[in-house]
This record gives C-alpha cells, sequence and structure tokens, in this order.
C-alpha cells in the first residue's frame, strides 16, 4: 500500500455531500491528505445535496465541520486558502436523472481544463434507498465506465440481513465491476488495526504460538460511552449486532484469527479473511441462548451527568426491544483454532470508551513455585489496545525484586504515543486507498454476505423471541449480568472491568 506517494487526477463525487459524515470525516480526511502531500494538484471534490448552495456557502459549512472536528484542531487560514478552491457544489436530487447530466458535465469540464481523463470516485454517503436510483443513473449516464479508475466507494450499512446484503450486492454488481467497489468498513483504517497484520506477519515470535496449543481465548470488546445520539431512527432498526459486530467485530476477528498470506495483494488478504468467516460455527437458534446475550441501556450515571435510558430517546420506540449491547461466543472450525473461544462484545453507554483485542495464552503446564511464590501466578496475555488507548501489552510473570522468590506480573508495552508521528485517521488511510486503487481494507462481497450469514441465527432468534428484561444493564455499567455467565460457563472472565465494576483487571481466576 501506498507506495507513490501522488494519487493520479482526481475527481471525487460525494453523494450526501451536506450530511454529516462528510463533514466529520470525509473533508477532515482529505485535508490532512492534502495537508501531507498525497493529493494531486489535478485534485477537486463535488459535494452533492439537495439543499440549495452556491460554491462559498458550501466551503464555508466545510470550513466550520473542520474548525469542530479536525484532529489537528483549526486548520491554517493560509492553508485551508490554499485548498478550499478544490471543493464545489451541486445542489441535486439523486432520483433526478437531469442531476446526472449536470455531473457529466462538469467532470467533462473539469477533464478539459486539465487535459486528461480524471479517476473518478463516486463516494455514497446515502441511506440505503438511494444507492439504487444513485447507481442506476451513474450507471446508465456512464459516469463509470473505466473499471481501472472509475470507483464507487459505499458506506454502511450494506443491507438489513442476508437477503437485503444480496440484493444490494446484486445491483451494485449488475451496474459495475466488483474490483471498483470499494465497501467501507473504518475500523480496518484505525492505525492499531493494520498493525495487527504487521504485529503478527513481521515478527517471527508470535506466529508459532498464535494457534490452539497455546492460546486459551481470545476477547474483542467495543465500549462506547456514547449513546445512539441522534440517531434513534437508524438505530431501530439496527441493534448492537448489525450496527457494530456483523461489520466492525466480525473484521477484527478475521484480523486476529487469519492465516499468514502469502503476499500483501488485496486479494489474497481478503481471501484469508473470508476463510476465517467462513470457518465460524454456525449457532442452531438452541445454541443462541447459551452463546449470545442481549442487553438495553436503561438511565443511569456517566462521568457525574445522569443519562436517559435507550427507551428514552428521541426516535426510539418507548417499548423498543432493540439491543444496545451485544456479546456472542463463537468457535471456528479450522486446524488453528479448533476448541478457542473467540468472545465479542460491544455496547452503548459503557462506563468507558475503550476498544481491545485480548490473547489470553494458556496457563503454564507445571508450577515450578510454591503457591505461597505463585500467588500471583497469571498466563501471558497480550492486549492490543485499539482506542483511545493505542498500545500493545504484553503480561508476563517476573520476580519480584527482593531478597525472596516471589513472582509478580509485569508488562512489556509499545505505545503509540511515543511513537513519532501523529496517527492519521481511518477515513484518511482508506481514502488514500481507494485513491491509489488499494482495494486491500475494503470489503469484498463474499466477505460482507458471509459475515450476516454468521449472524443470521442469532438475529433471527432474538427477532423472534422479545427480551423480557430490557432496559437491563443502567447506563455507565460495563452491559448485563449474563455477559458474566456466557464466559464464566469456561472458566473466563472479561478482561476489563466487569459488570458490577468489581474486579480489578488483573484478578480473574485463571482456568482450573
Ligand atoms: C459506526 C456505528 O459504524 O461505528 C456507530 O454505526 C458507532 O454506532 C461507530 O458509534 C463507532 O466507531 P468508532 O470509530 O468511534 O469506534
Amino acid at each position: 500500500m501506498k507506495a507513490v506517494k501522488k494519487a493520479a487526477p482526481t475527481i471525487v463525487v460525494i453523494f450526501g455531500g451536506t450530511g454529516d459524515l462528510t463533514k466529520r470525516k470525509l473533508l477532515p480526511a482529505f485535508y490532512h491528505l492534502y495537508l501531507a502531500g498525497w493529493l494531486p494538484q489535478e485534485f477537486a471534490i463535488i459535494g452533492l445535496g439537495r439543499t440549495p448552495l452556491d460554491d462559498e456557502r458550501y466551503r464555508t459549512r466545510l470550513r466550520e465541520g473542520l474548525e469542530e472536528f479536525s484532529r489537528t484542531g483549526k486548520p491554517d487560514p493560509d492553508k485551508w486558502q490554499a485548498f478550499n478552491p478544490h471543493i464545489t457544489y451541486l445542489t441535486s436530487d439523486i432520483n433526478d436523472p437531469q442531476a446526472y447530466q449536470q455531473l457529466a458535465q462538469k467532470l467533462e469540464e473539469l477533464e478539459a481544463a486539465w487535459e486528461t481523463r480524471a479517476n473518478r470516485l463516486f463516494y455514497l454517503s446515502i441511506a440505503p434507498q438511494f444507492i439504487g436510483p444513485a447507481t442506476t443513473y451513474l450507471h446508465q449516464t456512464g459516469l463509470a465506465p473505466d473499471a481501472a479508475r472509475d470507483r464507487i466507494i459505499v458506506e454502511k450499512p450494506f443491507g438489513k440481513d442476508l437477503e437485503t446484503a444480496r440484493q444490494l450486492n446484486q445491483l451494485l454488481t449488475r451496474n459495475f465491476q466488483e474490483g471498483q467497489i470499494y465497501r467501507i468498513d473504518h475500523y480496518l483504517g484505525k492505525e492499531t488495526v493494520q498493525n495487527i497484520l504487521a504485529f503478527r506477519f513481521a515478527n517471527a515470535l508470535f506466529e508459532p504460538t498464535w494457534n490452539r496449543n497455546y492460546i486459551d481465548f481470545v476477547q474483542i470488546s467495543v465500549a462506547e460511552q456514547v449513546g445512539v445520539e441522534d440517531r434513534g431512527g437508524y438505530y431501530e432498526g439496527a441493534g448492537a449486532l448489525r450496527d457494530m459486530i456483523q461489520n466492525h467485530l466480525l473484521q477484527l476477528l478475521c484480523m486476529v484469527a487469519m492465516e499468514p498470506p502469502v503476499s500483501f495483494e488485496a486479494e489474497e488478504i481478503r481471501n484469508r479473511k473470508a476463510d476465517v468467516l467462513r470457518a465460524i460455527r454456525r449457532l442452531t437458534p438452541d445454541q443462541v441462548n447459551k452463546s449470545a446475550v442481549r442487553g438495553q441501556y436503561g438511565p443511569g450515571w456517566l462521568r457525574g451527568n445522569r443519562v436517559p435510558g435507550y427507551r428514552e430517546e428521541p426516535g426510539v420506540d418507548p417499548q423498543s426491544n432493540t439491543e444496545t449491547y451485544a456479546a456472542v461466543k463463537f468457535y471456528l472450525d479450522n486446524w488453528r483454532w479448533q476448541g478457542v473461544p473467540f468472545y465479542l462484545r460491544t455496547g452503548k453507554r459503557m462506563q468507558e470508551k475503550t476498544s481491545s483485542i485480548t490473547v489470553q495464552f494458556r496457563p503454564v503446564p507445571h508450577s515450578t513455585f510454591a503457591a505461597t511464590m505463585s500467588e500471583n501466578l497469571l498466563p501471558n496475555r497480550l492486549t492490543i489496545n485499539i482506542q483511545p488507548q493505542m498500545d500493545i501489552r504484553l503480561r508476563f510473570t517476573a520476580k519480584r525484586p527482593g531478597l525472596e522468590m516471589d513472582l509478580t506480573p509485569a508488562e512489556m508495552v509499545f505505545d503509540y504515543g511515543h511513537s513519532s508521528t501523529q496517527a492519521p485517521e481511518a477515513y484518511e488511510t482508506l481514502l488514500l486507498d481507494a485513491l491509489q486503487g488499494d482495494a486491500t481494507l475494503f470489503m469484498r462481497s463474499d466477505q460482507v454476505e458471509v459475515a450476516w450469514e454468521v449472524i443470521t441465527p442469532i438475529l433471527e432468534t432474538w427477532e423472534s423471541r422479545p427480551s423480557l428484561d430490557f432496559p437491563n444493564y443502567s447506563a455507565g455499567m460495563w452491559g448485563p449480568e449474563n455477559a458474566e455467565a456466557l464466559i464464566a460457563r469456561e472458566g473466563h472472565t472479561w478482561a476489563v472491568s466487569t459488570h458490577f465494576g468489581g474486579r480489578p483487571k488483573d484478578q480473574e481466576p485463571t482456568k482450573a
């Protein structure tokens, strides 16, 4: 990835140009790519939206977004001055074929001025019901005919279930070639997530132990402090399983569990990840109750403030059965991982925002040390902290300095905070890859569909049996109590604090 510094002349067309994502993520990402010298001189962003705006007013809006959301704070006035002429706006209705003619004209004008056929990137940051008309008209107007140069970037959600995901994929592949379609999962652009590949495959030390012989269990936790914010309408039809597990958490699982790829080619990496998804044992409806736990937050306290329960959030049904927390235990049926549980959990309104992967190694086969010396003997554990803390920690046991032979847990830490460059945001990485035609970190249609297959039994079981105990955790807690039971059955505990906030991190019992 990123072998060449500058992309070819490129026009980015953003459907949903006045939306939240453009302001919060896309524009700041392009601006940082520009500052870092990744964008060519012949570069244009065309925002599309229904709101009537001229270029100047559109740029002002985006600048306000930049001031609020940029990772580097307010833009330098001279730099913004130099960057903003690259942005223009076209008032347009996605359902109006005329709008695509206007767009075509604009693209041709730009290319005529640059005297070259530019790469064209169409970013679909729009609600699912608009993807059909947008892609059909793009195709009919002949705006993305060149599979090598023209790309379609699609934001989640990729459907609501397996059936709708298939329909969406069919729709996309009817109008474009699979190689042109870039399905975003922004977790794959996170620095710490990409580093999993480097950690696993650029070091000889870990891979020999990375299997069922040495690893006891794996946990993947994505805890959010925010509630559903102003997205109640969307979230009611989604829930934690669709919103987070089907995509982000399963992708993290793939990074941890995949076989070593032969090369860093996009298809090779995506094949190895698809293998993992295919190996996940499908749950039967009867197993869902034993292997998956759902929760919904009630009112509670966060950072000293009273916060409402999910059912009181705007746009949410006061009787809602939508889960804001999900924990699932998966097994992989392959040689490497047979018998090793992978625990995935995610929730909103948790005590802290923290995402991490915990790889717990098996205890030593025999303790050389007397019980009095080894009270603190804990199994080795590797923790990959994804956000907001960004580090990798390896827990091992050491002798406590002193005259007696006392064992104590110690840690080796790689901390990104101490590395020299400020980490780029996920969207910077992903947009640059899309500009350069590198699809490694994007989802292929089969990956999306297998991921839906994996969660379908849980979705169907939960939908057919409304939960009777919702809300079952208070905002500010670590999720419902039965999430503890889910993994306690195997003699395990969650690595980050527990439901009752009770047990400090390192005091979990080792497996008997
Ligand atoms: C999105 C979900 O995909 O990811 C949101 O739709 C969630 O509900 C968000 O809040 C979390 O992303 P991040 O990068 O803040 O962990």
